[in-house]
């Protein structure tokens, strides 16, 4: 028997959406005020905001903001019209792919509208039906949504484990010999929930052994990682050995868009194949020009960096002396796990923004294990040591009434309407 096209949506509401009449407006969907910054408000509360990826504190620094304006007041913010290879073409974006490419050392890239669709549209541009597609299993949704476009075979390996990657490149490889198409591995540069590095030195030195192309995602790597901010590759010293490198503007470079870089044939091969983009609106001045000043800054402002990683190890330092499981991150992403149910979530989540200002992003089962709480950190070079003394004597006390089951108590009736 035939159904409505909606009766599904009217059912279930999805994994997440199900959480929507106790989440929204709150948990999800909140509403963060006034200037972007270490501190904003938060439903009329000062709150120390752990939670935007501004990195290098540039969304809100006033010589971006004085370009960005100026940008506005020259282009308005339709130029160009058109996408890129009909009409919305420029010299500042040659510029900015000029300068990108040098910054991490490739021969050239290319602009990417947003970097979810970009990656889509990179993975869906490199393979054809007879490659094959090898990735890690805890790859970001846009990667696994550029697998998904794929028409021939992929494998997952476990997350950044060697060993399995290895037993999937023997899989692809003999698959490969008999379709006689190629390999691409993708890894993240930083795994952005965990904060692990990718292991992209123990990847690329597998080319020694098998035949692949090696596609990195740096969103948050670029900027943060690497003598100069180049990212992991640089980080790890293997930048050469990637083949096709991905970063967003919206962490590190604190805007909107993305790129992508590799070897000019390449480049030039994806620009006339990248589907997102050929039919897309070209990237708009007011981000292009935004984005020569954020890069020009990033290269020639290091003590941005240094005071990110003075804040990232002064909290990661601080939360380990105080025994917090950080987990395995080599990044600035600084996830906290701590025992206990969604509904001790919520209310513990709750008790840090009402009564000790701190507002940071919480994870839960699925993204990770049930009975898993994880608050996720994301430090910035705007943060202070008065920020992070003061989150540190939070996280003590919060993670006591844990223990103490405050939180459990607080959340009971919450646990019953969920059926915890
Ligand atoms: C790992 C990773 N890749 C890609 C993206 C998507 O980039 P954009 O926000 O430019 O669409 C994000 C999120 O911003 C990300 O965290």
């Amino acid at each position: 028997m035939m159904r409505d096209l909606f009766e599904k949506i009217y059912k279930d509401k999805g994994p997440l959406g199900k959480w929507a009449s106790l989440a929204e407006g709150y948990f999800v969907f909140p509403k963060l005020e006034g200037q972007i910054s270490n501190r904003m408000k938060f439903q009329g509360k000062d709150v120390i905001t752990w939670s935007i990826n501004d990195y290098l504190g540039l969304a809100n620094h006033p010589e971006v903001r004085k370009v960005d304006a100026e940008a506005a007041n020259d282009f308005g913010s339709a130029y160009p019209m058109g996408a890129r290879m009909m009409s919305g073409h420029t010299s500042l974006h040659e510029q900015l792919q000029n300068e990108l490419a040098e910054f991490v050392s490739k021969e050239s890239t290319y602009l990417l509208n947003f970097g979810y669709q970009g990656i889509m549209s990179t993975i869906d541009a490199l393979v054809a039906k007879d490659d094959i597609i090898v990735y890690d299993v805890d790859s970001h949704a846009c990667i696994i949504d550029g697998v998904r476009l794929h028409m021939g075979k992929r494998f997952t390996y476990k997350h950044n484990d060697i060993e399995s990657l290895e037993k999937n490149l023997e899989r692809a490889t003999k698959m490969a010999e008999q379709t006689g198409g190629g390999i691409l591995v993708i890894s993240e540069g930083v795994f952005g929930m965990r904060g692990e590095q990718g292991k992209l030195k123990e990847i690329a030195a597998l080319k020694d052994k098998f035949n692949f192309r090696f596609l990195v995602d740096d969103a948050h790597g670029f900027g943060t990682l690497g003598k100069t901010g180049a990212g992991a590759g640089e980080e790890q010293g293997v930048q050469d050995e990637i083949d096709v490198y991905f970063a967003t503007f919206a962490k590190s470079m604190a805007s909107t868009g993305a790129f992508i870089a590799a070897d000019k044939e390449i480049i030039d091969y994806l620009k006339y194949n990248l589907r997102s983009q050929m039919f897309a609106k070209s990237l708009q001045m007011q981000l292009v020009k935004g984005a020569l000043k954020r890069l020009d800054m990033i290269r020639t402002m290091p003590e941005l960096k240094e005071n990110l990683w003075k804040i990232v190890n002064a909290l990661q330092s601080g939360l380990r002396e105080r025994g917090f499981d950080l987990g395995t991150t080599q990044s600035c992403v600084t996830p906290v796990y701590l025992k206990g149910s969604i509904p001790e979530a919520m209310a513990l989540v709750k008790d840090l923004r009402e009564n000790y200002g701190i507002f940071c992003s919480i994870v839960v089962y699925p993204v990770i294990p049930k009975g898993l709480i994880l608050l996720r950190l994301i430090p910035t070079s705007m943060h202070t040591l008065v920020d992070v003394d003061e989150t540190l004597k939070a996280f003590s006390v919060i993670r006591e009434r844990l223990e103490k089951g405050v939180y459990k108590r607080l959340s009971a009736s919450v646990a019953a309407a969920m059926g915890e």
